[in-house]
């Protein structure tokens, strides 16, 4: 006889399966015969009986349910909770994704305003797979940091020129992606420092707008909020958006990097009445923008739609697009040049990014990440003499100031998070943002979730992050020796090897 004491759940199976008509029997003759009260008992096995029954004989969908009947369900239950098990017992600091643990925690430490030293030592990677910036010899002092200044269609000669003056942006979430008081959380904080915040391509900015907070404008392929029936530009609506005062630019989404050749997508259990009237769509359907502007179907059209918005709206406007094959953004600076005619601004978001959903084959193998399409896309503004001409906004993954640096040295201009930003008002990586469960209440419409969020702490929140992000960016310049983030350059990065480029390791 085998002494080892191994489960077999199988047998376990089989013996509840047994045990539970022969208990529910048991306790059904005692209630009868002996006392009444037995029968507290005879229900709720006659209804566990009736269930495992069920799931033995009667349904046909789950082969474990109907070889292990009620004990299958545990399986379920467990795999169900795993997330939340590994993320809170078994996970390491430095395990997770998309941000493991120690990511996490310096943004909650910089939003909670809480100094963000570490000691001992850093637990990243020393090998051949990390970008390091170079120090310089001779650091220079706090004090001779210049004030972070960008102007956003100054090459234009604009009238409307925005000036930037904080070099970290609220990247474009929707109102649909986020809930109302998530977006109020964040364009009241935001209006505390002064910086930018996108509206994502939500429709009308009804919640953005409240804060009195800076906001560029995107206008998605579906175009919500500035379109007409037929899904083309609206030119009167966009006229009347880009009237408003708060309104400083407006950002054309190409596309983003989660989900690049597939347009936004807001599951059907996100789509509230407002919703549907703020973008102008049905409820009770999933809403799968298109793949791309019907006025953007070769390289001329997509220039000159550009300049038709900058026309329209007179004020500074970008483009947003992950770069899938640098030939191709190659071909478009070109164009730009043929017609004389350049967007403000470029965002470039790496395939790293994140969404509110998008299908996971997109989200695992679509796009350029971040780092090399950053540099490619400078490499070729600089090739063809119109660096200047463009600004570069770089997102994906930025969530911390050591990974930000990088983006600047590799040619950006200005960064922006998405989810730096959602952790900073207490995202906790839950990963059910299409979902509309969202336990902190962040991605979801559902009152009672969102009642989580107190808007006046969480802006504090945000207003702290930035500040935090900005301080740890100038202490970075001056170990760099350089005055703003304009004098960094490729040649201040330690890159180990081509590879290094490639962040297929966390580069935060
Ligand atoms: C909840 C959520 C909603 C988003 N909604 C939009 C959107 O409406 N338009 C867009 O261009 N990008 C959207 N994005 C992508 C972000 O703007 C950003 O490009 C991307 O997440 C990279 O930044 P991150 O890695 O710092 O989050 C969304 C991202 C998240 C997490």
């Amino acid at each position: 006889m085998s002494t080892k004491l191994a489960i077999n759940l199988h047998k376990l199976a089989r013996f509840t399966n047994t045990a539970i008509p022969i208990l529910a029997t048991i306790f059904f003759l005692a209630g009868r015969y002996i006392s009444f009260y037995y029968h507290f008992l005879t229900v709720p096995l006659l209804g566990l009986l009736l269930v495992n029954l069920y799931y033995l004989f009667g349904q046909k969908n789950h082969s474990l349910l109907r070889n292990f009947g009620i004990l299958g369900q545990g399986r379920y239950m467990l795999e169900s909770l795993g997330p939340e098990l590994r993320q809170y017992l078994f996970s390491g600091d430095t395990e997770e994704r998309p941000f493991n643990r120690t990511e996490r925690g310096e943004v909650y430490r910089k939003a909670n305003n809480v100094d963000s030293a570490a000691s001992f030592g850093s637990q990243n990677n020393f090998d051949a797979t990390e970008i390091k910036l170079r120090h310089s010899l001779f650091p220079i002092s706090r004090g001779d940091v210049e004030p972070y200044r960008m102007t956003f269609g100054e090459e234009r000669g604009i009238q409307n020129a925005y000036t930037l003056t904080v070099p970290i942006i609220i990247s474009g979430m929707s109102y649909g992606a986020l809930g109302k008081r998530a977006v109020r959380s964040l364009a009241r904080g935001i209006a505390q420092t002064g910086g930018l915040m996108n509206t994502g391509e939500g429709g009308y900015p009804k919640y953005h707008l409240m804060e009195n907070c800076d906001l560029a404008f995107q206008i998605g392929t579906a175009k919500f909020g500035v379109r007409n029936r037929d899904g083309t530009l609206n030119d009167q609506l966009l006229a009347e958006l880009a009237a408003k005062e708060q309104i400083k630019m407006i950002e054309l989404k190409l596309s983003q990097g989660a989900k690049p050749g597939k347009g936004g997508m807001l599951p059907k259990e996100k789509i509230t009445q407002e919703i549907s009237e703020l973008r102008g769509v049905p409820m009770g359907r999933d809403i799968v923008s298109p793949t791309h502007h019907a006025e953007c179907q070769d390289y001329p059209s997509t220039i000159a739609f550009i300049r038709r918005i900058q026309e329209i709206s007179q004020l500074p406007v970008g483009i947003k697009l992950c770069i899938g094959d640098p030939r191709q953004f190659f071909e478009l600076v070109g164009e730009m040049k043929r017609q004389d005619a350049f967007p403000d601004f470029i965002t470039i978001d790496g395939a790293e990014g994140g969404t509110g959903a998008a299908p996971k084959a997109f989200l695992d193998r679509v796009g350029m990440p971040l780092f090399p399409a950053l540099k490619s896309a400078n490499d070729i503004l600089l090739a063809a003499g119109v660096r200047q001409r463009v600004k570069i906004i770089a997102s994906g993954k930025l969530i911390s100031p050591g990974s930000q640096i990088i983006a600047f040295c590799l040619g950006a201009n200005a960064v922006a998070t998405a989810r730096g930003f959602m952790l900073s008002i207490g995202c906790i990586q839950a990963l059910q943002c299409g979902s509309n469960t969202c336990p902190v209440g962040i991605t979801t419409h559902d009152p009672d979730l969102e009642r989580g969020i107190n808007i006046p702490d969480k802006a504090l929140r945000v207003a702290n992050y930035i500040h935090s992000l900005e301080h740890d960016l100038d202490e970075l310049l001056c170990s760099a020796g350089a005055r703003t983030v304009s004098d960094l350059t490729f040649d201040h990065l330690y890159i180990p090897n081509e590879s290094a480029l490639y962040p297929f390791a966390n580069h935060s």
